[in-house]
């Protein structure tokens, strides 16, 4: 079985190493932590591990075959690069890293190391309502996409060293870019401090793709309501993905708008349709706990996952095109 070794045991790190444990994906070799107290935690929920606070061991110890990185993006650069020159596969968390440089530095080092699997964590792309709206949209059901509108507010937690785009919107970006198949070409931002002073925590970004397609995406951490939408409007169709929903995750509506050439100068049609609205039945299954075995499977296969370290570079891409138009 696959020997992992799990590096951050803050808010996320307990995710994913139940997942490991409860599903059986792997054998966990190492959990490492800075802080001595959450390994304890670790060790009392699992007392068959090994924790460590000494990162640089666990990413050299011959008993690690692949390393997964959910410590804070300031650090992944580094973990990532020496994990890689340890000869280990990687998962790391989104974002792959705190800037493109360091981000296209790390693309470029996996060129040396063409057997090690590289991943990162979007892990939007391994839930199912996602996979469907692929399926959907690769279908050509919705017709020619428009633009597509996404909001992922509530009253969140404001992160310490990174604004609320670092933080949320790798997850629409991720989910856009494998939807369309495309990045955007145009990234502009607004946004506001209004807590913090110089930690945006909230922000509206739009995109513009190069097939004309636009987008928007609004961000924050100060809403009072927990909301996570993407409206996708076709030219034959329209969708709703709701992911606090918990049945109809995903509505397709047949409605939409045709215009008719005029028959004489200056008069055209326009007719509008609404018809039924479907809500496709939709798998259930943890999404993060797909991931890490579409990791382990990559690894065993040499496939490359769904969430290659080029789709890590395109998000932070779009990150710090964002964040520099702020
Ligand atoms: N995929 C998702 O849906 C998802 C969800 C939440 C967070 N994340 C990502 O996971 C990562 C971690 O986020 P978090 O919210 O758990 O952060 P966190 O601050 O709660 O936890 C990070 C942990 O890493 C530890 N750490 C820091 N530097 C270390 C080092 N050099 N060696 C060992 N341990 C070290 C810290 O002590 C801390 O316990 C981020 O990249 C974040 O974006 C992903």
């Amino acid at each position: 079985m696959l020997k992992v070794a799990l590096i951050g045991y803050g808010y996320w790190g307990p995710n994913i190493l139940r997942n490991i444990m409860d599903n059986g994906l792997a054998e966990v070799s190492f959990c490492c932590d800075l802080d001595k107290k959450k390994l304890e935690r670790a060790k009392r929920r699992y007392p068959a591990i090994n924790i460590s606070t000494d990162a640089q061991a666990v990413l050299r110890h011959p008993d690690v075959e692949a390393v997964i990185i959910a410590t804070p993006v300031s650090t992944h650069f580094s973990l990532a690069s020496e994990a890689l020159r340890a000869g280990k596969h990687i998962m790391v968390e989104k974002p792959l890293a705190a800037s493109v440089k360091e981000a296209e530095e790390l693309q470029a080092l996996t060129q040396k190391y063409p057997k090690q699997t590289v991943m990162v964590g979007h892990t939007f792309l391994y839930s199912p309502p996602v996979l469907k709206m692929k399926e959907i949209l690769s279908s050509g059901e919705l017709g020619k996409i428009f633009f597509v509108s996404s909001r992922r507010v509530n009253l969140g937690i404001h992160q310490k060293d990174v604004s609320v785009i670092w933080d949320l919107a790798p997850h629409d970006f991720s989910i856009l870019f494998y939807l369309l198949a495309e990045e955007p070409a145009v990234v502009r931002a607004l946004g506001r401090d209004c807590v913090k002073p110089g930690l945006p925590d909230v922000a509206f970004i739009n995109l513009k793709f190069p097939s004309g397609l636009i987008g928007n995406v609004e961000l924050s951490w100060l809403a009072p309501t927990k909301l996570r939408e993407t409206i996708i409007v076709g030219s034959k169709k329209m969708l709703v993905y709701n992911d606090t929903e918990t049945v109809e995750k995903i509505k397709i509506f047949d409605h939409g708008v045709d215009f008719k050439d005029p028959e004489s100068f200056g008069e055209y049609q326009l007719s509008y349709r609404t018809g039924n609205i479907v809500s496709p039945k939709i798998d259930g299954y943890e999404p993060l706990g797909a991931e890490i075995a579409h990791f382990a499977d990559c690894i065993k296969t040499g496939k490359t996952p769904r969430t290659d370290i080029k789709m890590g570079v395109s998000v932070v891409r779009a990150l710090e095109m964002a964040e520099k138009s702020l």
